[in-house]
């Protein structure tokens, strides 16, 4: 019987903990929770269990956790359903009697509702809630915002010569999602985890205008930074013909790094991987092959 089941591992980060576990702990062990059975097939080919199952099906939950010890639940990307969906995998792990609980949470500065960041933090401050009263073990991991947002941020930067976002002089400590997915691995097979809060972050914040300043020195292209207001940065975008959606989600992250919302650099991430995150400069790198 698997001891651990993974949540999320046909998306970015569940499948990068599933792999680090592989690389410690046998197949036989290891199960994953899948929507879609051939998304997993590689999985299954390595011999982890796979089972189907879904946030919103109480029942496939349930019969997944059958004698699960621990569960890594990795936070729907379903944003207006999520905190339904979280309290029946919480109350499914309960009912089948899994004893801990690793959540991957979020960052923010700010639990009253005030931040431009409130629409995604809010399920998350949800279910911590909930599992901090569940009677189960927990550990809530607070990741950072991921590097990987940056270019979906950033648009074609390179091409423009021009980084332009509403986050003023904020600040964030991003991590890269294959760092948080490692650490996440570690937490399920290392001890001294229950019950405990790790903000999982960088170990130094940094400004669009500090990443400005790298883009420039790794492409040997001027790249400025202008912060326009949130109000012109949505007419300009608008009048580019950016779909409304992701002119909220990105001015809406930029104006809570303006406000500081992620602003938490922490050596918690680095104890976890044993050497230092993946840096801003070699993500960046990396993504724009420069
Ligand atoms: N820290 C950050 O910067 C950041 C950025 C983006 C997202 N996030 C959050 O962190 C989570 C993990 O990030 P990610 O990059 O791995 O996201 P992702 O690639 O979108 O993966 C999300 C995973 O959750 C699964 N899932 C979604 N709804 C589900 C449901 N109703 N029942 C069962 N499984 C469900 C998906 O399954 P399918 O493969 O079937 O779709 C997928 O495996 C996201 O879901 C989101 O909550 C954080």
């Amino acid at each position: 019987m698997a001891k651990i089941l993974v949540t999320g591992a046909t998306g970015g980060l569940g499948k990068v903990v599933v792999e680090t576990l592989l690389q410690t702990v046998s197949p036989s062990q290891l199960a994953v929770l899948a929507r879609d059975l051939a998304k997993a097939a590689d999985l299954q080919a390595q011999g982890v269990a796979v089972h189907q199952g879904d946030y919103d099906d109480y029942a496939s939950l349930t019969a997944a956790f059958a004698g699960v010890e621990k569960v890594f639940l990795v936070s729907s990307n379903d944003l207006p359903n999520r905190v339904r969906q979280h309290t029946n995998v919480i109350n499914a792990a309960k009912e089948a009697g899994v004893q801990h609980v690793v959540y991957t949470s979020f960052q923010r500065k700010t639990e009253d509702g005030s931040s431009a960041a409130a629409f995604i933090a809010e399920a998350h401050l949800a279910t911590e809630k909930l599992l901090e009263t569940s009677g189960l073990t927990y550990t809530i991991l607070k990741n950072a915002l991921y590097l990987e947002v940056l270019p979906l941020f950033m648009g074609p930067v390179l091409e423009t010569g021009t980084l332009y976002l509403p986050a003023g002089d904020g600040r964030c400590a991003y991590a890269s999602r294959t760092d948080l997915g490692v650490a996440g691995a570690r937490v399920l097979t290392t001890p001294g985890h229950e019950n405990q809060r790790y903000d999982l972050a960088g170990t130094e914040s940094l400004s669009f205008a500090d990443i400005a300043q790298l883009l420039s020195e790794l492409s040997g292209k001027k790249i400025a930074y202008v912060s326009p207001t949130a109000e012109e940065f949505g007419t300009q975008l608008m009048s580019a013909g950016v779909p409304a959606g992701a002119i909220q989600m990105t001015s809406g992250f930029s104006v809570a790094i303006e406000q500081g919302e992620f602003d938490f650099p922490s050596p918690t991430l680095t104890k976890l991987l044993g050497h230092a995150p993946e840096s801003a400069r070699d993500f960046l790198k990396k993504a724009y092959q420069l």
